[in-house]
């Protein structure tokens, strides 16, 4: 089977949707913005997975079209949100709204986004239609008690490993898991495949953001798409950065404690940051906790019937594992 090939034929799908979905153009300060984000790119991963999560549990993709467009348009407002959040310049190798446009225009955009995003998913035909917008609500819940946890903790000292896995279990691997247990109940799963697929997405969002923490400092910035070494800059308190001054000595330790004492690092020692991050063996580290994430979202899959999509869920989740943007 060619994976590959299917995952650009859903990718498109999503994006074909996408651009039928918001295709208006008036007023033109918002639409306009609105439509250089939605269709500026993207991987559409969520989107892709509620497309084959529905499929792996005996659904059909058109059944999903919806809500996968509905879940890539939810995400794509928290980036506008979280660009103006984290002061990013760029994202998807273009500038971000609020610095093309401005502040204003983001916020407006980002409401809107999340309006559509609605309109999207409540289109959906389905008998479960109040758990699958159920489902959604709290998504969107996490998304910003998440957030408020990752903004919170750039600004304190005692941030432990075990507090960044909960703000990116809210900030991101939920969001990923309602991607595919949306899905799942499209596809009229039963509660077994539904609860496997929950946990499923729970696994790979928690690989995928601690993944993107990685590339955020080891990616070639022009595939990455966004300014590398970001979250050194403002200090967000990654498992790289928590783990490194948990095991750095001396000038090193002293280097990472300034990153926590200033509210973050200036760009030009990006490169000493990840020499430290190499050599205390963080880089690792993290790399074996993406793995280890993704061979547990891999065994949920065995739960599953044996099907194509199935089989193609596991070539993703392996994809992203070894993505570099
Ligand atoms: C970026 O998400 C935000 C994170 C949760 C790390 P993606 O890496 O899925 O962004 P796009 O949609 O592909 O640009
Ligand atoms: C974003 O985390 C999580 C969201 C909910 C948007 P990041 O702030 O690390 O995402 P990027 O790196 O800007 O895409
Ligand atoms: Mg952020
Ligand atoms: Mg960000
Ligand atoms: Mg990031």
């Amino acid at each position: 089977m060619d994976y590959e090939r299917t995952y650009a034929r859903y990718k498109a799908l999503v994006d074909d949707y996408l651009k039928l979905f918001c295709r208006q153009t008036k007023p033109r300060s918002l639409y306009e913005p609105l439509r250089y984000v939605v269709a500026g790119g993207g991987k559409r991963i969520r989107s892709v997975l509620v497309l084959l999560s529905c499929e792996a549990v005996g659904g059909s993709v058109q059944s999903a079209l919806h809500a996968a467009g509905g879940i890539e348009i939810l995400h794509n407002f928290t980036l506008v949100h979280d660009d103006i959040m984290d002061n990013a310049r760029s994202r998807r190798g273009r500038a971000t709204v609020h610095t093309k446009w401005d502040s204003n225009v983001a916020i407006l955009v980002g409401d809107e986004l999340l309006a559509l995003a609605y309109r999207a998913v409540l289109q959906t035909q389905s008998p479960r239609i109040q758990e699958i917008t159920k489902v959604f609500t709290q998504g969107v819940v996490e998304v910003c008690e998440g957030q408020a946890y990752d903004k919170e903790f750039e600004t304190r000292s005692d941030v432990t490993v075990n507090d960044y896995m909960l703000m990116i279990e809210k900030k991101t691997a939920k969001m990923v898991s309602v991607s595919s247990e949306i899905g799942a109940l499209i596809g009229e799963g039963t509660r077994a495949s539904v609860s496997a697929l929950r946990r499923y997405g729970g696994y790979v969002g928690r690989a995928f953001q601690i993944q993107d923490d990685l590339l955020d400092i080891v990616a070639d910035e022009e595939k990455f798409g966004k300014a590398v070494g970001g979250d050194l800059v403002e200090g967000k308190r990654t498992f790289l950065l928590l783990e490194a001054l948990r095991r750095a000595k001396g000038a090193d330790k002293a280097l990472l404690q300034a990153v926590v004492t200033n509210k973050g690092a200036p760009r030009r020692l990006i490169a000493e940051y990840r020499r430290i991050y190499y050599e205390t063996g963080v880089i690792d580290a993290a790399l074996r906790r993406v793995k280890q994430d993704i061979a547990r979202a891999k065994e949920e899959l065995n739960h599953l019937p044996p099907s194509g999509a199935r089989a193609t869920l596991a070539w993703f989740t392996d994809m992203l594992l070894n993505r570099t943007y």
